[in-house]
């Protein structure tokens, strides 16, 4: 029997973990792994059960290298543009996931696999992690948003670097450009990455899906449209069940039970 391209777990109550699962190709994204990682992400957003999703890559060598470059030869440019829009749609469902996603990278995340990671909330690399858009040497450029969310992650310098000299950069200096959350020793990911998780379980889902929207939004809007976007958020959030019991939990010195209402 074949393995599946795409992994599900449940390292943990509440979490859901999805490991792209094709070391022996550096986990390189195919059509069908792109379909598989599609319907996950479809299930896992209408699944109240799950309250944080993990990325990572099979093996110890790639979270994930990008696309199949494979497919990219001799195919017919429709069949080319039809995997580009795909993929787009693809990884702006993960950027829209109502849970927190954390992007566990350990070695490559080249090309879609570290745009999949720039769709993620937060990153922990490790020390040999690599990240790059390495499309200019294929005579590309990035398609599934990787120019546009690097530039925002990081501005023009660091992006130009990265996108017309191909540099890649590894974990510690992801860590210093504010992209990685942390960078650990690869045999820490695991416990890093559940840390961050069991701190997001901490927080409301309610809230932690306004506040995703809040920072997606809001970026791209004049400061003043942005703080109106925010306060109107939290003014619901307000009358909102969970901030009743966060607030009562707080000043009862108990934990809060969070539902999402
Ligand atoms: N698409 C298809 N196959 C890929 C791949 C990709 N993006 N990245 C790696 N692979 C495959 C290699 O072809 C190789 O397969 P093989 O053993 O059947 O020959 C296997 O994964 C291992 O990769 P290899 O190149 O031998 O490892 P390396 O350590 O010498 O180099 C990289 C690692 C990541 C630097 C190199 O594989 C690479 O540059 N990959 C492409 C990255 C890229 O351009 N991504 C953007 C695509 S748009």
């Amino acid at each position: 029997m074949t393995e599946p391209l795409l992994l599900r777990e449940c390292p943990m109550p509440g979490v859901a973990r999805l490991t792209f699962n094709r070391p022996d190709k550096l986990n390189a994204l195919s059509t069908p792994m792109i379909d598989a990682l599609d319907a996950e992400l479809a299930d896992i957003a209408r699944d109240r059960g799950v309250r944080v999703l993990v990325l990572r890559g099979a093996g110890d060598r790639a979270f994930v290298a990008g696309a199949d470059i494979g497919e990219y030869r001799g195919g017919p440019t429709e069949a080319f543009i039809a995997f580009q829009l795909r993929g787009r749609a693809v990884f702006d469902r993960l950027e829209r996931m109502p849970q927190p996603v954390i992007a566990a990278v350990d070695g490559f995340a080249l090309g879609g696999g570290f745009e999949i990671a720039l769709c993620a909330d937060i990153i922990v690399a490790t020390t040999r992690a690599q990240f790059g858009l390495p499309e200019g040497r294929l005579g590309l450029c990035p398609g599934g948003g990787g120019t546009q969310r690097l530039v925002r992650a990081v501005g023009k310098y660091a992006a130009a670097d990265m996108l017309l000299a191909g540099w890649r950069i590894d974990g510690p200096r992801a860590r210093q450009l504010g992209l990685a959350a942390d960078c650990v020793a690869p045999e820490q990911l695991d416990d890093m990455v559940m840390a961050r998780a069991r701190a997001c379980l901490r927080v409301a889902p309610r809230a932690q899906a306004e506040m995703k929207r809040l920072l997606r939004e809001g970026y791209d809007a004049p400061l003043p449209t942005a703080q109106s976007l925010e306060q109107e958020v939290l003014f619901r959030l307000y009358g909102s069940r969970d901030a009743g019991e966060g607030i009562d939990a707080f000043l009862d010195k108990r934990e809060p039970v969070f539902t999402g209402e």
